[in-house]
């Protein structure tokens, strides 16, 4: 059984080498890693897997914000492949999510992932179309997860920085 504690300094070089062996050399030019480039993650909520103490997983989040609402985008989201199938993956992101929404600052989790994997854990399909990507994305992949269960539909127009619609 998997466990999740939040990462250190000391994890960077393992979340390094897993997002590589996980992404590949394409990882840089993917729509997400454009959003991350344009907005720091925040570091207080990145999150490491372990089984048996060995760190085997990671996740990062986000702060971003969409039509003056303030939330979260979650990703890269990796296990590495000698653990995967034991419940780190979804670990990962239901712990991730529900920290970060608890903080009670940001209130929702975006990303841009399946649907098989991420709607059981309650995430839902956005309106098509409606959130701007600062490139290239499938729109029904991309799923919010919120308390909110207005807020997928809610959800339009460009991401911005976190804050952004409260400072304009
Ligand atoms: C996706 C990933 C994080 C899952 O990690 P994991 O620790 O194996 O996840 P879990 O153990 O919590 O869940 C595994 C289950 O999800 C399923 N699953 C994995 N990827 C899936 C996908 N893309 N769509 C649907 N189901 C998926 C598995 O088949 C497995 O099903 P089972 O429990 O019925 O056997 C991992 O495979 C990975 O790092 N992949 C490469 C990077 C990636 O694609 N990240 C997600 C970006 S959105």
């Amino acid at each position: 059984m998997p466990t999740v504690r939040f990462a250190t300094p000391a994890d960077d070089q393992f979340v390094e080498d897993l997002q590589a062996l996980a992404f590949g050399p394409g990882r840089f030019a993917r729509t997400a890693f454009r959003v991350r480039e344009r907005f720091p993650i925040d570091t207080t909520l990145s999150l490491i897997a372990e089984v048996n103490g060995q760190a085997c997983g990671s996740v990062w989040m986000t702060p971003i914000s969409v039509g003056g609402i303030d939330g979260y985008m979650l990703g890269p989201l990796a296990t590495h492949p000698d653990f995967r199938k034991r419940g780190a993956g979804k670990m990962l992101a239901k712990e991730v999510s529900r920290i970060a929404l608890e903080r009670g600052k940001g209130s929702f989790v975006l990303l841009v992932g399946d649907r098989d994997y991420y709607c059981p854990l309650g995430w839902v399909p956005t309106q098509l179309g409606a959130i701007e990507f600062p490139g290239p994305v499938d729109p029904s992949r991309v799923l919010v997860y919120s308390n909110d269960p207005t807020m997928a539909v809610r959800l339009a127009g460009p991401i911005k920085a976190f804050g952004a619609g409260r400072r304009s």
